[in-house]
């Protein structure tokens, strides 16, 4: 197994001024990247609260609180670690995220959670990673993909989306190695990701192989359904209204599968599907 790959990042205490340096669509949505100039390159899977520099607050000038976004992409370049994130405008704090325009600044927190985990199996033959991402959802997919391929590990990619306006992030990926569906059937497969992802999981290596899923809550919940139909290990990232993002506040608890709750800012947002009973979290997910 690859050394360190999977392993939680820890953040720097307190958040830190970044500058914008590109903001491009993909798709419905965009992507903006940062560079952060004194952070460590973070795990796939782990998030970040974000807040923009100027123009971040509502009504009478208060501001909002900062936003938690996956990272999408990362790596280290001779300025500081370059950050990529995938945006979806759906309420006033990704809508002006959305807008950020480069030489603006970022203030980023993170990187925080805990990340996707390397598979168990990795011997020559084991069916590797499968990579199930829907919407927005596909965002941190991508770099988990990348860190898999350049550990060796064999990682399929299966995306979702409902329509057209609602999917993107394919720059993200190496298009010719994706499978995708669509709800509308504007391209792959028309119907839902979890159709295909039930047909790779009728082989017969299907039990060395694992899932790695992040979209919609009742995307979660079939992919977690099929995982445990077949005993094949799976881990989703998930979402909650986060309102600090370290485990401050309890705004982010959802029931865990042995009673209690679960803060997905601290013990996620990348759960294995035993840890909870059910993957459609109110609040969560759009
Ligand atoms: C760990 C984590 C990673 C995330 N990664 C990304 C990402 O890579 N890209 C991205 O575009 N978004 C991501 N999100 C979702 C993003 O944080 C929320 O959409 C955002 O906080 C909404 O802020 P807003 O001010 O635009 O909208 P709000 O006014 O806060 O809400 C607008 C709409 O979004 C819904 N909403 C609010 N908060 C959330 C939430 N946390 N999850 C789902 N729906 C929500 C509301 O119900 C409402 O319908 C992530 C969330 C979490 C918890
Ligand atoms: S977001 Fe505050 S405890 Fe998780």
């Amino acid at each position: 197994m690859a050394q360190g790959l999977g392993e939680r990042v820890l953040a720097p205490f307190g958040r830190r001024i970044c500058e914008v340096t590109r903001n491009v669509p993909s798709g419905g949505y965009r992507i903006f990247s940062v560079v952060d100039p004194s952070g460590p390159e973070p795990a796939a899977g782990q998030f970040y609260m974000l807040a923009a520099d100027a123009g971040w607050g509502g009504e009478g000038g208060r501001p909002y609180l900062a936003r938690a976004f996956s990272v999408a992409d990362a790596e280290r370049e001779s300025s500081g670690v370059r950050v990529d994130f995938l945006v979806q405008a759906v309420g006033p704090g990704t809508s002006r995220l959305a807008a950020l325009e480069p030489g603006e600044g970022l203030w980023i927190h993170g990187p925080l959670g805990r990340p996707f985990a390397a598979p168990r199996e990795v011997a020559p033959h084991a069916a590797g990673a499968i990579l199930v991402g829907g919407g927005i959802g596909v965002a941190p997919l991508a770099l988990w993909r990348r860190r898999l391929l350049g550990a060796g590990i064999p990682a399929r990619v299966l995306l979702g989306f409902r329509d057209r306006p609602n999917s993107g992030g394919l720059d993200l990926f190496d298009c010719s190695e994706i499978r995708l569906a669509s709800e509308d059937g504007h391209a792959g497969h028309r119907g839902y990701v979890t159709d295909l992802l039930a047909v790779l999981l009728e082989g017969d290596d299907v039990g060395s192989a694992a899932v790695y899923a992040c979209g919609p809550p009742a995307m979660l919940e079939a992919v977690r359904l099929l995982c445990a139909d077949r005993g094949v290990t799976c881990e989703l990232a998930m979402e909650a209204p986060m309102a600090c993002g370290f485990g401050a506040c309890f705004g982010c608890a959802i029931p865990g599968a042995k009673g209690g709750y679960i803060r997905l800012c601290v013990d996620g947002p990348v759960l294995r599907g035993d840890e909870i009973e059910t993957a459609l979290v109110p609040g969560s997910g759009h």
